[in-house]
């Protein structure tokens, strides 16, 4: 039976994508089954990132309007992807949603919804089905008050396990304070850290690639130690 983890922000561009396609690697790496659900309606980006686009037919919108079967919504890989659907559909409700993951929940040891950015309709249905959530915040004010706020919807879902990731973390700004600090990021958000992903220029390529930007790279290792602690293993916070 899977578990289900929501990756969510509140604001845009903070790395939930990224860390979808990165921690959902690195947990197959471990062993585990793993389906990734594309939850940004209109504006996917998981196909890209696991290098998949060219076999995406169906999405999880098919399934969940029974257009398709299972198999044929689901593109079959390291990590198996849902593509999102181009566009919303009255159907499309968290009951339903909620459902369809339900469904798909013993085939897999984890489920991960990559969310929308924002606090309204899209994030809503990403977290009908979860019951675990990460929020991705950089380390800016802006992005950190987004991620407080979406850890406040999330509690009022009843989604009560949620971690924070700090990602694109450098060391220098924070030395010339032009950033948070590890410290202020947790105690502005209010949430406890999961994980440090550092900046990783080389993060950018995974869209044209379609995979990690290499076994050594800082974020590939980040990915790797956050996917452990994912599983229960004890592996020490570390600004990788
Ligand atoms: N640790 C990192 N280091 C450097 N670049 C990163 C890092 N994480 C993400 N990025 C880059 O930031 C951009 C936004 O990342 P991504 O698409 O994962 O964010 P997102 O939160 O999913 O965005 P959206 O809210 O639009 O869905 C991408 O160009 C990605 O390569
Ligand atoms: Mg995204």
């Amino acid at each position: 039976m899977a578990e289900i983890i929501l990756v969510s922000s509140g604001k845009g561009g903070s790395g939930k994508s990224s860390f979808t396609a990165g921690v959902g690697r690195a947990l197959a790496a471990c062993g585990k089954k793993v389906l990734a659900v594309d939850c940004d309606i209109g504006l996917r980006s998981l196909d890209l990132l696991f290098g998949v686009s060219d076999k995406v037919v169906f999405d999880w919108g098919d399934l969940l309007l029974q257009r398709c079967t299972k198999e044929q919504a689901i593109v079959r890989g390291n990590v198996d992807l849902l593509a999102a659907p181009p566009r919303f559909n009255s159907a499309f409700t968290p009951e339903s949603v909620a459902a369809m993951i339900k469904m798909l929940k013993p085939d897999y040891d984890y489920i991960m919804i990559d969310s929308p950015a924002g606090i309204d309709r899209g994030f809503e249905l990403a977290a009908a089905g979860a019951e675990r959530a990460v929020v991705v915040s950089t380390p800016d004010s802006v992005c950190v008050r987004s991620c407080g706020r979406a850890f406040d919807e999330l509690y009022k879902m009843g989604i009560n396990d949620v971690k924070l990731i700090i990602n694109m973390f450098e060391v220098k700004p924070v030395c010339k304070h032009k950033l948070l600090n590890i410290d202020q990021c947790i105690d502005e958000t209010g949430v406890q850290l999961l994980g440090i992903v550092p900046r990783d220029p080389n993060l950018g390529y995974c869209s044209v690639t379609g995979n990690n930007p290499g076994e050594f790279s800082p974020s590939t290792l980040a990915f790797s130690r956050i996917a452990k602690r994912i599983t229960g293993k004890r592996i020490p916070l570390v600004c990788e």
